[in-house]
């Protein structure tokens, strides 16, 4: 695996690929990013995995000081795994250049855009930029974040021709979703997360058939796993999953939380 840090070097090294696979990260690799990388080699790709934590993407200084950095570790993994490029390009370079400025419009600011205001807008910035730089026929994203793949779609695949793959969430056995995040948490806020995540997979299963009865009592199972686990429900609620439509219950349609535990945010979708 080669190690890059330089837009300039990148650029020089992969200039003559024409099937690259992108698998965009901010690191504390896990098995959730690994299948996505997975999914790239399986399409005989060259595959680039960037690791850069992405400040404009935090709308708290603290929650991007405290994000886990382990890049000693994720090193070895990506090796293990074969990645041909890894790319660390720090904050300066990235920024560098001008680029266009992406603003949410009211119809989507719902889910995590009506809380963190500034993050997908951050998230569509940083990967205008990196997908300026590696130009990939491939990119491959986690359905775990499923509004930021959603928006990415929306804003970025056209402009970038990409093929957008979208890759199915990655649990552990108690059903909880990967995340670097849980790495701030312990064992107790983790079978909390994981009595969660089997209650909404749960009630997920049972909406198929009564769907509207069930969208109309969700305020009352917000209330009920705030007040048993002491956690806060940002919010709890079932979408549309190719327009994200509030209680549109004509196509396929998901369960989106997101939840404080600990200060930690979780998001996770069923
Ligand atoms: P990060 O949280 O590191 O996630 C990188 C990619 O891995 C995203 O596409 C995410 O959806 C996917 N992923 C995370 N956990 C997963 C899981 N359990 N199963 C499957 N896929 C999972 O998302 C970001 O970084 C950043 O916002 C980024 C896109 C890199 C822009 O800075």
């Amino acid at each position: 695996m080669k190690i890059i840090t330089s837009i300039f070097d990148l650029n020089k090294e992969i200039k003559n690929y024409k099937n690259i696979g992108f698998v965009p990260t901010m690191g504390g690799i896990h098995a959730g990013h690994s299948s996505l990388i997975k999914a790239s080699q399986k399409k005989k790709s060259k595959t680039i995995v960037s690791i850069f934590i992405n400040p404009t993407q935090f709308n708290k200084k603290s929650d991007f000081k405290n994000y886990p950095r382990y890049m000693k570790k994720d090193i070895a993994i990506l090796k293990k795994l074969n990645v041909d490029y890894l790319f660390t390009p720090n904050a300066k370079d990235v920024y560098r250049f001008k680029s266009k400025k992406f603003n949410l419009k009211k119809s989507d600011k719902i889910l995590c855009a009506k809380s963190r205001n500034g993050h997908f807008e951050g998230v569509l910035n940083v990967m205008n930029r990196l997908m300026s730089i590696i130009k990939s026929k491939d990119l491959y994203m986690g359905e775990k974040d499923y509004q930021q793949l959603y928006l990415i779609k929306k804003f970025l695949s056209k402009k970038f021709r990409v093929r957008i793959n979208s890759c199915p969430t990655v649990r552990i056995k108690n059903k909880v979703a990967l995340s670097t995040r849980n790495k701030l948490l312990n064992k107790k806020y983790l079978k909390i997360a994981s009595e969660i995540a089997l209650f909404l997979r749960k009630l997920k299963r049972k909406s198929k058939f009564q769907p509207s009865e069930i969208a109309s009592i969700l305020p009352n199972y917000k209330i009920l796993l705030e007040t048993k686990y002491n956690i806060k429900i940002d919010y709890l609620e079932f979408r549309d999953e190719k327009n994200l439509e509030l209680n549109n219950f004509k196509n396929k349609f998901r369960l989106f939380i997101a939840y404080n535990i600990n200060n930690v945010r979780l998001i996770d979708n069923f």
